[in-house]
């Protein structure tokens, strides 16, 4: 039982591998679990989402709960309700809440005050749900060669810059982020994560040249440019300008390098067009497990007795 999730940094190494097992069952062994049954879950979103979304009302509804989809300019939060009491009081009603928020101070707070399980379905600062599930798909695709994977990140040291590195560091991986100079990611979780890789062999490293970068990689991960929470776009645009993946940059990859895109993706921004279709397949292959992954770690929050299936 890990209570609540709000960042990588909440699970231990058992319950994350446990997760990737369970996400294996759940996807290929029909791997029955109605753990939430009789559960009411509330998803609190105050930023747009597709995957996300559909991906936990779905993955809800098919562990046997129900999911009631809280907007947030539809809640007295909008108009500026404590995170401690909104926490309070939706703890009398729900039974879970799935949140999206810009502010991670602000999930932090409402977490503090909520006695029931809270899971981050992405912040300012990291985006946990998402980087499981792209370590599902990595595992699904190259097993236990994954810790041989030289994996890239080029990009906005963003939230997902930031999750990528902390399941690195979780899961021994080879993981090089490569960011312009103003935009690097997180410190305080890039110091934990190197903190963290001691432990579990991870190599975490940071480069500025994408063409250094790229070099003998097998995974090239980008993300949007314009993050949801970003008021200075045309400032990132133009910093970002020599980081985007396209045919160019993948010539200097390994020959059969996989791409991947956390998604939406801004087509001949951060990603061409015909690189995206090239790698279309993968790419969606990652947004379909979001689900699988999410109800492995509902499982896994929602009823702490069982065991995973896999092990
Ligand atoms: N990748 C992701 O979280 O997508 P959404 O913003 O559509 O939920
Ligand atoms: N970095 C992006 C991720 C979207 C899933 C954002 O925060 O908008």
């Amino acid at each position: 039982m890990i209570g609540h999730f709000l960042d990588i940094w909440d699970l231990d190494s058992e319950t994350a591998n446990n997760i990737i097992k369970l996400t294996l069952d759940f996807k290929y062994n029909n791997f029955y679990s109605k753990s939430l049954q009789n559960k009411h879950i509330g998803l609190l979103f105050s930023k747009p989402s597709t995957r996300t979304r559909v991906s936990f009302e779905v993955g809800i509804r098919e562990l046997g709960g129900n999911s009631i989809f809280l907007q947030e300019n539809a809640l007295q939060i909008s108009r500026g309700e404590d995170p401690a009491d909104s926490a309070r009081t939706l703890s009398r009603y729900l039974d879970g809440v799935v949140i999206r928020t810009g502010s991670h101070d602000w999930l932090l707070e409402f977490s503090k005050f909520s006695t029931i399980p809270v899971i981050n379905a992405l912040t300012d600062l990291t985006h946990p749900c998402q980087a499981m599930s792209d370590v599902f798909t990595l595992y699904e695709a190259f097993k236990e060669n994954i810790k041989n994977l030289n994996i890239l990140y080029i990009g906005d040291g963003n939230n997902m810059a930031n999750a990528l590195i902390s399941v690195s560091a979780m899961f021994g991986l080879n993981l090089t982020v490569c960011t312009p100079k103003g935009l690097t990611p997180n410190k305080e979780n890039l110091e934990k994560a190197l903190e963290f890789a001691k432990k579990t062999n991870a190599n975490i490293v940071l480069e500025h040249d994408p063409l250094k970068a790229i070099k003998d990689k097998d995974i090239v991960y980008t993300d949007v440019w314009v993050s949801m929470n970003d008021s200075d776009a045309d400032k990132k645009i133009s910093l970002l300008k020599d980081y985007q993946v396209n045919k160019e940059l993948l010539s200097y990859a390994k020959k059969e390098v996989k791409v991947m895109h956390c998604l939406p993706a801004k087509k001949d921004q951060e990603i061409t067009a015909d690189v995206f279709e090239e790698h279309a397949d993968f790419i969606f292959n990652q947004a379909e497990n979001r689900l699988h992954t999410q109800k492995a770690i509902m499982h896994i929050l929602f009823d702490g007795t069982s065991k995973v299936a896999s092990i």
